[in-house]
């Protein structure tokens, strides 16, 4: 009897990996297709400013959209994650230097990149927020390629992307952003220039550097990876409802919320949101303060 139980268990659990095995190879097959697909959108290119204004608007942005956060501090490319279960990802080295963007890289291949969420080659960036960038205004788009193209050359050869098996599943199963080529409307037109006036409007064109990670209708969800902290609402609805302007600003630029809790950089990228100026923040606040 108790060798029969045994039997029926050992054919249950390996009926079980068996699944497990093939569910896993199934979709490491499809996402291998997905990340190696390559797309042919017509190569763009668009003037780029040379004016000392332009530059330091292109400067500011590399700082508030967190580029810096992925690519370092110079640009110069990083490995931001490296582990047995997510796997090693690696934003590129974008300046000049060695290991850094090849000699032809035109601006059409930036508008490439950062519209399209492709590579040269036509195939998807791993992970890069162009679904981000895309919505860019066309005066910001120009100014943050200007700036970009004249940073100074870094050295440093960096190894390539190697998703491990929880980058795999999450990818899979949509709770990973991994190819936002998929998530891109690539024939919306890119708006002129932004409305700069502080307020609602120009909240919510900044706002959408927040989505990535607190959701597209700002109630932010599950923890971004496993290990993480949840993701909080940052509408009227949650704590920030109860905050006043000022407040606000003290914890974006502090990373110390009124009730007291401290935000680690790795978990909400207040070094980023501390380097928007006063009316940018203003602006945001006016505009989460105007979502239920
Ligand atoms: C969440 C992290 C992250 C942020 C934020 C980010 N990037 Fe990236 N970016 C990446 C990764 C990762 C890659 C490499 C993708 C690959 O090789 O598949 C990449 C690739 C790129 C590329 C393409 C380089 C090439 O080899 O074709 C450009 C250009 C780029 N990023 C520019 C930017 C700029 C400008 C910003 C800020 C507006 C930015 N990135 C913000 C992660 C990020
Ligand atoms: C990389 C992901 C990420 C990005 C980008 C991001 N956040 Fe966060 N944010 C978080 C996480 C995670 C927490 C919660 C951290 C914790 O609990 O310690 C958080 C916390 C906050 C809080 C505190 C909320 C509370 O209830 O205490 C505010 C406010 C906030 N974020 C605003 C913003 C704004 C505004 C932006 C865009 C300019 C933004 N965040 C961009 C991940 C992010």
């Amino acid at each position: 009897m108790i060798r029969k139980i045994l039997k029926w268990t050992g054919v249950i659990l390996a009926g079980i990996t068996l699944v497990a095995v093939s569910t896993y190879t199934y979709m490491s097959v499809s996402m291998k297709s997905r990340m190696t697909k390559v797309y042919a959108f017509e190569k763009a290119t668009m003037e780029v400013p040379t004016d000392s204004a332009a530059l330091a608007r292109g400067r500011h942005l590399v700082a508030i959209k967190g580029c810096q956060d992925c690519h370092g501090t110079d640009l110069e490319g990083k490995v931001m994650n490296d582990d047995g279960a997510i796997g090693r990802l690696v934003a590129g080295n974008l300046t000049r230097g060695k290991g850094g963007l090849p000699a032809g890289y035109e601006v059409s291949d930036w508008l490439a990149a950062l519209r399209h969420g492709v590579h040269q080659n036509g195939k998807p960036l791993l992970f890069m927020p162009s679904h981000e960038t895309a919505l860019l205004s066309q005066q910001d788009m120009a100014a943050l390629i200007a700036y970009c193209r004249q940073i100074p050359d870094v050295d440093n050869e960096l190894p390539g992307n190697d998703l491990g098996p929880v980058a795999i599943i999450m990818s899979y199963l949509g709770k990973m952003p991994l190819l936002s080529v998929e998530k891109i409307d690539h024939n919306r037109p890119m708006i002129a220039r932004a409305d700069s006036t502080e307020g609602v409007a120009q909240g919510k064109y900044l706002a959408v550097s927040c989505s990535g990670c607190h959701r597209e209708n700002f109630k932010g969800g599950e923890p971004l990876a496993p290990g993480f902290p949840p993701v909080p609402d940052i509408t009227r609805a949650g704590h920030v409802g109860k905050w006043t302007k000022a407040e606000f600003i003290t914890t974006l630029t502090s990373g110390k919320t009124p009730e007291g809790h401290i935000l680690k950089n790795e978990d909400m990228p207040w070094k980023m949101t501390a380097q928007y100026t006063r009316s940018e923040l203003s602006s945001l606040y006016d505009y989460l303060q105007s979502i239920q």
